[in-house]
């Protein structure tokens, strides 16, 4: 299992697709917030997702998610994907990407890379830990992010 990045640059400037499910209900998100690292003596990807996203029924639920990374043309499509909500629209139907079911969870055929990802904790970041400005600027008319920390069971390339 190899991953070789831009650690920087990877969520931030390319975003992901968050998803989780299975073949007959699932629903995917964009993200450009999380992490690659170590804990507990495990690879792991960190991922926040607000409250307030049907996407987080879903990791909820779930015991595993996935997060998918895509080439540069499919931003657009990315865009509407974290601009829409699952709860408003047929996200599959409109997205022009082909469901792709893995053992555990879903993922994408157009996905260069999916990192498949077993749930180990979650936890809401606490507003008041959180530096006032960027308190203010993010979460006073918005609900908080969960953290949601993931083994990284596997590494698929296209
Ligand atoms: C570039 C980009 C990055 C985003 N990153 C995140 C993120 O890291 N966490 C989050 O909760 N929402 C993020 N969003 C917003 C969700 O993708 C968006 O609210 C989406 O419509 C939620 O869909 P859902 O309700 O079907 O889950 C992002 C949106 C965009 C366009």
């Amino acid at each position: 299992m190899e991953f070789t990045t831009d650690i920087f640059k990877q969520f931030d400037k390319k975003w992901a697709l968050l998803t989780a499910g299975n073949k007959d209900s699932f629903n995917t998100m964009t993200i450009s917030w999380g992490g690659l690292g170590t804990i507990w003596n495990k690879p792991v990807a960190t991922v926040y997702v607000r409250t307030s996203r049907y996407t987080h029924d879903f990791m909820d639920r779930e015991e595993y998610f996935t997060i998918s990374f895509y080439p540069e043309d499919a931003k657009q499509v990315l865009g509407v994907l974290g601009s829409k909500s699952g709860r408003d629209m047929d996200k599959m139907k409109d997205s022009g990407l082909t469901p792709k079911e893995l053992a555990q969870s879903m993922s994408f055929e157009e996905a260069e890379i999916t990192l498949v990802c077993r749930k180990l904790f979650r936890q809401q970041l606490s507003i008041e830990n959180i530096p006032e400005d960027i308190a203010d600027s993010l979460y006073s008319n918005d609900a908080p992010h969960d953290m949601y920390i993931g083994e990284v069971v596997d590494v698929i390339r296209k």
